[in-house]
């Protein structure tokens, strides 16, 4: 059935210095996918917690604010036929050791932090995390 979506990807401050994000946004364009907002951008720590507010409690939390602050990322709203589900699918699993390769992670990273992309999950995590990055976009 047709389910035209949006996901919030994340090319981490990772990407951007490892001179990845190229590569990473062809990915989802040779797939079919729409970028349709874009932006390089500083991360405040304010934002950092919003964006990761689920995983206040872990262990990993204050070192993945830390990561994802530590560096300029690009932020882009990716749309198309089933988006969630098939840019998660291109990005592959959290742990970059062990993502198929094949995918963003599992060709590019060894790292369960430094993992190059965030994607939203869900539908509603979606339609949150659009809000809080591009709360202009219509
Ligand atoms: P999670 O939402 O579980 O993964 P994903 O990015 O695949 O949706 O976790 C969010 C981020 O938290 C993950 O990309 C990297 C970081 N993280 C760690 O630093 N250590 C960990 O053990 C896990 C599970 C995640
Ligand atoms: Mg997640």
């Amino acid at each position: 059935m047709s389910d035209v979506q949006r996901a919030l990807v994340l090319a981490k401050p990772d990407a951007v210095r490892r001179h990845l994000v190229g590569r990473i946004i062809a990915r989802y364009e040779a797939k079919g996918l729409d970028v349709i907002a874009l932006e390089l951008r500083r991360v405040s720590v304010t934002l950092a917690s919003q964006h990761y507010a689920e995983h206040v409690e872990r262990p990993f939390y204050q070192s993945l604010i830390d990561f994802i602050t530590s560096g300029p990322l690009v932020a882009m709203v990716i749309e198309g036929e089933h988006a969630i589900e098939a840019v998660r699918a291109i990005n592959g699993a959290t742990d970059g050791v062990k993502a198929a390769p094949g995918t963003l992670r599992g060709d590019f990273c060894v790292s369960n932090q430094q993992n190059l992309v965030h994607a939203s999950d869900s539908p509603a995590s979606a339609a949150r995390e659009i809000a809080l990055w591009f709360p202009d976009l219509r």
